[in-house]
């Protein structure tokens, strides 16, 4: 099992029997934030990518294992709290009986595969807003049935980061499951409301003069021509993006668009504050997901991936401090 650092643990020593958690398809960590915010203590990490798998390190001090496909139930860890923001994959399922075979070869299926053997006592889950009209909103019946055949009650919501006070337009589907047994009122549980937008993009911008965020003459000609076919008015917080010869999207409303993975695709995919002519650096794109000040991150096109891949802190740690409410009444 890989080690834990000890600075991490101070907050679990408060709590002498903290709640334990995973956190599947980890990404950056950002489920790991929320739940090590409330108390939890992570017992075993997982993703593919090791580029992720450095960043994490980096932050949490410990390697995340690799392929979950190859990994034997046995060598998970008990523990009381499954986090997963799962990889967006459609799956099929026309003809098919909707039942946890069918999703065999999709990530859903693994993590179905660890609640069967493992029942933790709830489970966290994170996924685009596109899975609720998947297939006409098959794919997510299947997912829903399958919870419920595993003996999770469930709850869900799509909630968007700036509802959140970050200045992100980000939609997520939020799902929250409790084992059956343990007869919590699945009604009790509240998903956050909405907060005032305090914290503007203008706050997150800094006066970045490196080099390395410049965009190239053809872009600036491509943003300047589609800024005055549009009649955009140029302030310090507009954003230009999805830059190409042929169109150009601008935010003016202070919010940034939703910082996705295809940043880090190279070309024109990381938005551009157009009063500086440079692309937003990988700081500020993590302010927009909310990320702590002092989260170390590398400069470069797999940084851009991580974060667009990542969740919305303030949502997750507000969800998982009322999952351990429930939780903590109930066991
Ligand atoms: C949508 S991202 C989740 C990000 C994470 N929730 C965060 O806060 O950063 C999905 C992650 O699943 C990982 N992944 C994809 N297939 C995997 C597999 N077979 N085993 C483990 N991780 C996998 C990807 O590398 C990616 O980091």
């Amino acid at each position: 099992m890989p080690k834990t650092n000890k600075n991490q643990i101070s907050l679990w020593e408060i709590d002498e029997s903290p709640l334990k958690f995973i956190d599947l398809f980890c990404g950056i960590g950002g489920f790991r934030i929320g739940l090590q915010n409330q108390g939890c203590q992570c017992v075993f990490s997982s993703d593919i990518d090791i580029n992720v798998q450095k960043t994490y390190k980096e932050n949490f001090y410990e390697k995340p294992f690799g392929d979950i496909k190859k990994i034997d139930v046995k060598d998970i860890p008990d523990h009381d709290i499954l986090c997963a923001g799962f990889p967006c994959q459609s799956f099929s399922i026309a003809g098919k009986r909707l039942g946890f075979e069918d999703t065999r070869g999709t990530m859903f299926f693994e993590i179905a595969r660890i609640v069967k053997e493992k029942k933790p006592l709830a489970l966290f889950l994170e996924n685009v807003k596109g899975l609720t009209n998947h297939d006409k909103g098959k794919t997510l019946q299947t997912i829903l049935n399958i919870l419920n055949e595993l003996g999770y009650d469930y709850t869900y919501k799509v909630l968007n980061a700036k509802d959140f006070n970050i200045p992100q337009n980000r939609e997520r589907w939020y799902c929250v499951c409790f084992r059956k047994d343990l007869k919590i009122n699945i009604e009790d549980f509240k998903f956050p409301e909405k907060k005032e937008l305090k914290i503007k993009l203008k706050d997150i911008i800094s006066k970045n003069t490196q080099n390395d965020y410049k965009i190239t003459e053809k872009c600036e000609k491509n943003i300047l021509k589609f800024a005055k076919i549009k009649n955009i008015d140029i302030k310090e917080d507009t954003l230009a993006y999805e830059v190409r010869a042929s169109r150009c999207q601008f935010k003016t409303d202070g919010i940034a668009p939703c910082l996705a993975a295809k940043m880090g695709t190279g070309g024109n995919n990381v938005p551009v504050i157009v009063s500086q002519r440079r692309k937003l650096t990988e700081k500020e794109c993590l302010k927009l997901m909310g990320f702590p000040e002092n989260f170390k991150i590398k400069h470069g096109s797999q940084s851009y991936k991580q974060i667009g891949n990542s969740v919305c802190i303030p949502i997750v740690n507000e969800i998982a401090k009322e999952i351990v409410k429930l939780l903590k009444t109930s066991i």
